[in-house]
């Protein structure tokens, strides 16, 4: 592509290292659109006539068709989808394929395809985030009654239901599709027509290209848009922050399948064996999700590092963009895939989960607050149920067993009424609290939207 300036051909290792066909192959219905798209403009900038228009637009369909069904041969001479592309329409339909890239460059090219094929993966993530919301609705709906101590310090805190703590996950995964809903906004903006840096003294329709592609608008400055890849590094930050919500669920169900906590089973199907231990079933699609955590994480580190240093506009670091981007797409798809699947075949072990609540140290909390209702101050409240609890644990009886007007007259007869779970729960109805009512309501607003 630029043999005018060059005698000598590009070494066999400078091809390989500087290659990015075997990974930007994927661009190219993108980089197709891109390209008739700019055609168009070009005959009305008169540098196309109409049937030359004609026969670059069928030359670029059939390339697409070719390689789609595998018969295209990419080469890395030359190097990238853009240049694979471009040098089969000339070969194929000769003088009119040389002149589409007339006022562009690779760099507004690759801009464009990158930011069409970002938004197009946001939109199938965001589908995916809503299939992994309706498996865990699904889950939370069955079991929306079925107590189970929730935790702080991984040490029993409270009762909370199945159904609340699956809804926790159902609120994450609602703001993770909130930031790709808002980040598209800024990918969603045509760099077409900024060329290699400044422009072009050709003067085509950018508008016009940009609707055609389905942009919202167009960029503002040729600088920033041929080298702006804050659109990716902002993206490698959403899928990286959905993998932390995705392995924090992992992480979840792990504990729940575990003997101590049995809380809840996958089935065989989303569960794998030991080669050497017959009796085990192992939760590793839960383990590799909280493992690939660790590549979203890489790969939004990799774009920040490699943008960092960069002189305005285009250096070739930029290449480094497309393999994290895709990595990170193709994890995370694949992830709300498998686990939207074996969520939705969980089965929570409902008499475990009631056993676990059925602690009556769980409503220590409620307890105090007996206590504050007779008038007694918060934190004179918390010494005294402290001191049933230590009496509790020292003589070995369970707290709601225990004689407790013997701890301190501030408690009566009626407090033993609060060890009642059912009432315990039905009692949490502020806003946001794990009460049946509360919850079925919160799956009904989840079912809606
Ligand atoms: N393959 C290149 C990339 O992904 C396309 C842009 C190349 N531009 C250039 N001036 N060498 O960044």
């Amino acid at each position: 592509m630029w043999k005018g300036r060059f005698s000598k051909a590009t070494a066999d290792l400078v091809q390989q290292y500087g290659e990015s066909i075997s990974y930007d192959w994927r661009l190219y219905p993108h980089d197709i659109a891109g390209s008739i798209a700019h055609a168009r403009a070009q005959v009305k900038a008169r540098i196309l006539t109409e049937d030359e228009f004609f026969r670059i637009e069928a030359g670029l369909r059939e390339i697409e068709k070719e390689i789609a069904t595998g018969d295209f041969e990419f080469s890395i001479e030359r190097e990238d989808i853009h240049m694979n592309i471009e040098a089969a329409l000339t070969e194929k339909i000769g003088a009119a394929g040389a002149k589409l890239h007339t006022a562009r460059s690779r760099n507004d090219q690759v801009a464009t395809d990158t930011r069409l094929y970002c938004r197009s993966a946001i939109d199938d993530l965001l589908d995916l985030l809503s299939g992994l919301q309706g498996a865990l609705l699904n889950r939370a709906e069955r079991y929306a009654g079925t107590v189970l101590p929730g935790y702080t310090h991984l040490q029993r805190g409270q009762p909370v239901t199945v159904g609340h703590h699956l809804l926790a996950y159902v609120e994450m995964m609602a703001r993770d599709k909130d930031r790709l809903v808002d980040a598209r906004k800024r990918v969603n903006i045509s760099p077409l027509g900024s060329g290699a840096l400044a422009g072009s003294t050709i003067n085509l329709d950018r508008e016009a290209i940009a609707r055609e592609l389905g942009f919202d608008s167009v960029t503002t400055n040729s600088m920033d848009a041929i080298s702006d890849r804050d659109y990716i590094a902002e993206l490698l930050f959403d899928f990286a922050l959905i993998g932390a919500h995705l392995s924090r669920l992992s992480e979840d169900l792990i504990l729940w399948c575990s003997s101590e906590f049995g809380f809840a089973t996958l089935s065989d199907a989303h569960t794998t064996g030991s080669s050497l231990m017959p009796q085990k079933k192992n939760p590793d699609v839960c383990e590799l999700t909280r493992g690939k955590t660790g590549r979203l994480y890489g790969n939004l580190t990799a774009i920040l590092t490699a943008i960092k240093g960069l002189p305005l506009t285009y250096n070739r670091d930029l290449q480094e963009d497309k393999e994290p981007l895709f990595d990170s797409i193709d994890t995370l798809t694949l992830a709300l895939k498998v686990n939207s699947e074996m969520i939705s075949d969980m089965k929570i072990n409902e008499d475990t989960c009631q056993a676990a609540a059925s602690d009556p140290l769980l409503l220590a909390t409620d307890l105090a607050d007996w206590l504050v209702k007779q008038g007694v101050p918060f934190r004179s409240a918390h010494e005294l149920v402290g001191k049933a609890v230590a009496a509790a644990v020292t003589s070995g009886t369970p707290l709601d067993q225990l004689d407790l007007t013997l701890v301190d007259p501030a408690f009566t007869a009626e407090a033993s009424a609060v060890f009642d779970l059912k009432t315990a729960l039905a009692a949490r109805t502020n806003p946001g609290a794990p009460s049946v009512e509360n919850v079925k309501a919160q799956i009904k607003r989840w079912q809606k939207s």
